[in-house]
């Protein structure tokens, strides 16, 4: 038996958070009854479960490990029209969706999988995990820059954690650095390098958890092996031990 809206999640009808809306406003049946309660657990093999009176089937999960190119967005649906991420993933035939986002002039590694359970616990904001960018800035940063952004950076949403910067290399007026933050807000390496008067030129994102970009070229994406999905799935134990 498993709760309801982990199914939900699993069979890509939306995230465990979004399913939970969804049960409670009543669109949800099982066996042909209406289930508004959070906790209620279901047999997948054997009960029916309708979503707005679909039945909802569970997907086989998958998780792709794609080089993003500059120029794509890093969503599922653009009402404008615009390349996306979903454009270099063609032969993916499951809905996956992307975990977390990527500037569209950022390049470099991004998952995306129709697995809600883990995009879940990969994205949430005090167990996300580790990533690692290098980024291409205007002028050199100092040492006191460096531990500044290590320390914490007052952006105007809050202070930046604790992170790791390296500076990996000097050029003649710009420099290479290394940045691992484990928060996702919007913008934040581009906004935590400018703040300390170095902004942005080219941005990578190298390391994503346990997953790095070894053997894709840009535009290229394979799918996790078994071993890959296991170590990642350790951070989602790490959330089910926190919230249950
Ligand atoms: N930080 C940014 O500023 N941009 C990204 O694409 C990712 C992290």
């Amino acid at each position: 038996m498993e709760r309801l809206q982990k199914i939900m999640s699993q069979a890509g009808i939306a995230s465990r958070r979004k399913s939970e809306e969804i049960i409670t406003a009543g669109r949800v049946e099982v066996n042909g009854k209406v289930v508004t309660e959070l906790g209620t657990k279901v047999n997948p093999n054997e009960d029916i479960i309708k979503v707005d009176g679909q039945k909802i089937e569970r997907e086989k999960l998958v998780y792709v490990l794609l080089n993003k190119p500059k120029g794509y967005i890093t969503t599922v649906d653009d009402p404008r029209n615009r390349r996306t991420v979903m454009d270099l993933i063609q032969d993916v035939s499951q809905a996956v969706h992307p975990v977390g986002r990527l500037d569209k002039d950022t390049e470099g590694l991004l998952l995306l999988t129709n697995d809600g359970d883990l995009t879940y616990a990969l994205t949430h904001p005090s167990h996300g995990v580790d990533k690692t960018y290098i980024a291409t800035v205007k002028g050199i940063p100092n040492q006191s820059k460096i531990e500044a952004l290590e320390e914490g950076i007052k952006l105007k949403d809050g202070w930046t954690a604790p992170a790791e910067a390296k500076l990996v290399a000097e050029l003649a007026d710009e420099a290479i650095v290394s940045l691992t933050i484990h928060e996702g807000r919007k913008h934040q390496v581009k906004r935590m390098l400018k703040s300390v008067g170095h902004p942005v030129e080219d941005l990578k994102r190298v390391k994503f958890g346990s997953l790095d970009l070894t053997g894709l070229s840009v535009g290229g994406y394979r799918y996790l092996t078994n071993s890959e999905v296991k170590e990642l799935k350790k951070v989602e134990d790490r959330v089910n031990s926190v919230e249950n």
